[in-house]
């Protein structure tokens, strides 16, 4: 048997379903706050990411699917969304565009050669967001709390923002001498990654998964501490207006993202959930001011998110947060001779295209047997077609549940499952929904 590869799965059933709805929730949050989606390559030049994603990180050194295609190319599966939407903005020049800032959003797999675990895959899905082109710190604010709008509405309750700024270039230059000097002299202790770090971005040390738990990582010197005047406004204003739109967050100084490309604000979302361990961060993100001009486009300040979305199911499942999902059907049409299951032809086809979820039978199987495979789709009404009643222009349907009958004439069929199933959806008791009880 040929077996999925390590680090993937199959999504199908019940949980595809809630895929489904939960997708769907997501693009209807997207269009009410005006993001466009944008679908991208699954394959990039791998130099995209080498220099949109970091020479440094985790993800370019030890992750990336990278292959050589038959003409030669060097080629890499996307790890994540930011680099190829940066990528596009610049090739399709839409920072020409008059309508500024561009906000797109996506929601895709993308590839790391990871160690799976729970939470944790090779293909990996993620939704997430981009604002490209606007420094203004209300642009950082909106990108938190559509993210965490997004969780809340989706029904997770308990969610834990985590921010924090690594400032301007300055900042960040200041801070990156101040922590050199901090290991200076400590260099054993570090796990050899963090050595190769220490001499190519000392940032990403603090990001040590390894030696996460030292004391000299402990006691390391906070970016907060190191911001210069305008990075440190720049910050207060971003959390002025996260307190405007009443949004819970606590300043993190530990919060640096395994990503070579943030300055300014960074922060990450973690979901408690119990039992969950390392892979509570259902998702992160930050500004990337400079990855638009460091691609070859016009210096262009950028702020984005990305989710991802096997965490976020399996945290809505852990939280017991119930998904809707239809799980039954509008009608069966049983038929039992040929000119009967013409019938059934004809009228699944009209009743499909009237809005109607219809199924009727392809196996050849005995009445009895379709019954049953009626209430096994938990079919809400059935209709048992039969020769005699089609000859006169009638069709016998019956409520599954009730079993209460009808016999209506063929011509009031779509009529009639619609003022029936209206009712079976609607429990009000005084039709002040407009059901149509009366
Ligand atoms: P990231 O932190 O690498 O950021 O990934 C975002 C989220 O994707 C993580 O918080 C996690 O929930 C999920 N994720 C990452 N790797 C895996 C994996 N192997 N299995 C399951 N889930 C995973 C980015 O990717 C940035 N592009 C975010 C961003 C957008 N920054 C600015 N704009």
């Amino acid at each position: 048997m040929i077996t999925k590869p390590k680090g993937t799965k199959d999504i199908y059933g019940v949980e595809a379903k809630k895929w489904q709805y939960v997708s769907k929730v997501i693009d209807e949050v997207m269009e009410k706050y005006n993001y466009n989606f944008i679908r991208i390559p699954v394959f990039e030049s791998s130099e995209l990411f080498h220099r949109g994603v970091g020479e440094t990180t985790d993800i370019v050194t030890k992750e990336t699917y990278d292959f050589t295609d038959r003409g030669g190319r060097s080629m890499t599966l996307r790890p994540e969304g930011t680099a190829g939407v940066v990528r596009s903005y610049i090739e399709n020049k839409m920072y020409g565009d008059d309508n500024k800032p561009t906000k797109v959003y996506y929601n895709y797999p993308m590839y790391r050669y990871e160690r799976p675990q729970a939470g944790r895959y090779r293909e990996l899905t993620q939704f997430g967001m981009e604002i490209l082109g606007s420094d203004d710190p209300l642009s950082d604010a909106e990108i938190i709390s559509l993210a965490v709008n997004i969780y809340k509405i989706l029904g997770l309750k308990e969610i834990k923002v985590n921010i924090n700024s690594l400032g301007d270039k300055e900042s960040r230059d200041n801070y990156r001498s101040v922590l050199l000097n901090h290991f200076k002299g400590h260099e054993d202790d570090l796990c050899e990654d963090c050595k190769e770090r220490l001499l190519k971005n000392p940032l990403r040390v603090l990001d040590c998964k390894v030696d996460g738990e030292k004391e000299i990582m402990k006691n390391a010197p906070k970016t907060t501490d190191y911001l210069n005047d305008a990075s440190k406004e720049r910050f207060e204003k971003v959390k002025e207006y996260l307190e405007v739109m009443g949004v819970n967050y606590e300043v993190n100084p530990n919060i640096v993202r395994g990503l070579d490309y943030y300055n300014h604000t960074v922060f990450e979302v973690e979901a408690k959930v119990e039992g969950f361990g390392a892979q509570n961060v259902i998702g992160g993100g930050g500004r990337y001011n400079g990855m638009v001009e460091q691609l070859g486009g016009p210096s262009t300040p950028c702020i984005g998110f990305a989710a991802g979305m096997d965490r976020l199911m399996l945290a809505l499942e852990k939280e017991n947060v119930n998904i809707p999902v239809n799980e039954s059907i509008d009608l069966f049409l049983l038929y039992v001779n040929e000119d009967e299951k013409k019938t059934a032809a004809y009228l699944s086809n009209e009743l499909r295209m009237n809005g109607f979820i219809v199924e009727t039978d392809y196996m050849e199987r005995s009445l009895k047997a379709q019954f049953k495979q009626a209430d096994r789709l938990n079919s809400k009404y059935i209709a048992i077609l039969n020769s005699e009643d089609l000859k006169n222009n009638e069709i016998k349907i019956k409520n599954n549940k009730t079993k209460e009958e009808d016999v209506i004439s063929l011509d009031a069929l779509i009529y009639y499952l619609d003022e029936k199933l209206a009712l079976e959806d609607c429990d009000c008791e005084d039709h002040s929904c407009h059901c149509n009880h009366a």
